[in-house]
């Protein structure tokens, strides 16, 4: 086993500025050994979230990250050592490594990953992504078989598979992405029924054409003018999942939130429900065999973005925050 850990410190916070390499710094320092209570753990895939830059933001529902602090990140993790616990080497574990080749993690909350046939499907599918998309929907949004649903981000790791989801359930489809190639590969591969392309202008007009009937199920990543069109398309007594709001997350503060809060809430009596994919932490069983029971019949497609090399992770991140992936973007390590 390598000596050297490769570190990805973030040097600084960006400070109402877009995220960009020289927020980060690669380090190295010597591996390091654990404590009582805690595992050596090798990352394997470290997986790209939007949220990553929501944390630079200030407190969430995780405590706000540090400059000079190692980036903070879940990964697919393998046991190197692990004193005082029953899991062995070669272990798969997630855990919040950060950016980095080895990490020290308290063994206390560490659970062995299921043997899947794609490890990578563990960050996926049967990861965050999967599980926020399975529960923002089915619980939050409710979708009814015939009813039309709406999500943002739709071609990116949740979004995707939200999208899919719906479809399984009996439901129009309806995606927001940005950029015309985006929109023909949800239609042509993952079977959505129409897409509206953002970056394309006349927001507003194209929910009219594409939605004239409205929207019984919104499922937002985005919040921003995106949230504000689907706000005006709501039916009466329509559901809105609020997942986040990547629109909002690198650059300067929005200037003002969308019109028609609070007056349209009330005169469609919607229903707006925030979730953090946790909240369902006691439901996980169920979801991940519905999940898994889908992609073996080939209802759900899994589409995975994967990078080599974890010194390309900022660039990664930066990227995602671009729109440049497709489904679920990862790190493979080395
Ligand atoms: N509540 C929870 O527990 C939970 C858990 C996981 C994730 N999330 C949320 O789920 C959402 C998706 O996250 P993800 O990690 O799966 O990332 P992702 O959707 O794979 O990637 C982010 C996507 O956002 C789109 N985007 C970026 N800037 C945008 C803007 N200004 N307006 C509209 N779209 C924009 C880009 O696609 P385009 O090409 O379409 O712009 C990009 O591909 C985020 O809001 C995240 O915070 C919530």
């Amino acid at each position: 086993v390598p000596d050297v850990n490769r570190q990805i410190v973030l040097e600084r916070l960006p400070q109402g500025d877009r995220l960009g390499p020289e927020h980060f710094r690669l380090t190295e320092s010597a591996r390091p050994t654990p404590g009582p209570g805690q595992a050596l753990v090798r990352t394997r895939y470290i997986s790209l979230d939007a949220a990553n830059r929501a944390w630079m933001q200030g407190a969430t529902y995780r405590s706000a990250l540090n400059a000079g602090d190692v980036m903070a990140g879940g990964a697919v993790a393998e046991i190197v050592e692990a004193p005082d616990s029953d899991l062995k080497p070669g272990d798969l574990i997630w855990a919040d490594t950060g950016w980095q080749d080895y990490a020290l993690v308290p063994t206390k909350r560490l659970q062995k990953l299921p043997d899947v046939d794609q490890i990578t499907h563990l960050i996926s599918v049967y990861g965050v992504a999967g599980l926020t998309a399975y529960f923002g929907l089915l619980e939050c949004g409710q979708p009814k078989p015939g009813e039309t649903v709406v999500v943002s981000a739709a071609a990116g790791a949740v979004g995707s598979i939200v999208g899919q989801i719906a479809k399984i359930k009996g439901c129009r489809v309806v995606g927001v992405a940005g950029g015309a190639e985006k929109g023909r590969w949800l239609v042509d591969e993952l079977g959505f029924d129409a897409t509206i392309d953002y970056k394309a202008g006349g927001l507003r007009q194209q929910f009219k054409e594409v939605l004239p009937e409205g929207i019984d199920v919104y499922f937002d990543n985005t919040g921003g003018e995106i949230f504000e069109a689907c706000l005006f398309a709501m039916k009466n007594h329509g559901r809105i999942a609020c997942c986040g709001a990547v629109s909002q997350y690198d650059g300067a503060a929005p200037p003002h939130g969308p019109r028609g809060i609070p007056g349209l809430i009330v005169t469609k009596r919607l229903t707006l429900r925030g979730f953090v994919v946790m909240d369902f932490d006691d439901q996980r069983d169920q979801a991940l065999k519905d999940l898994a029971g889908w992609v073996a019949d080939g209802r759900l497609k899994v589409q995975e973005d994967i990078i080599d090399g974890l010194e390309n992770t900022p660039a990664a991140l930066i990227g995602l925050l671009a729109g440049e992936n497709r489904g679920k973007r990862m790190i493979k390590v080395r």
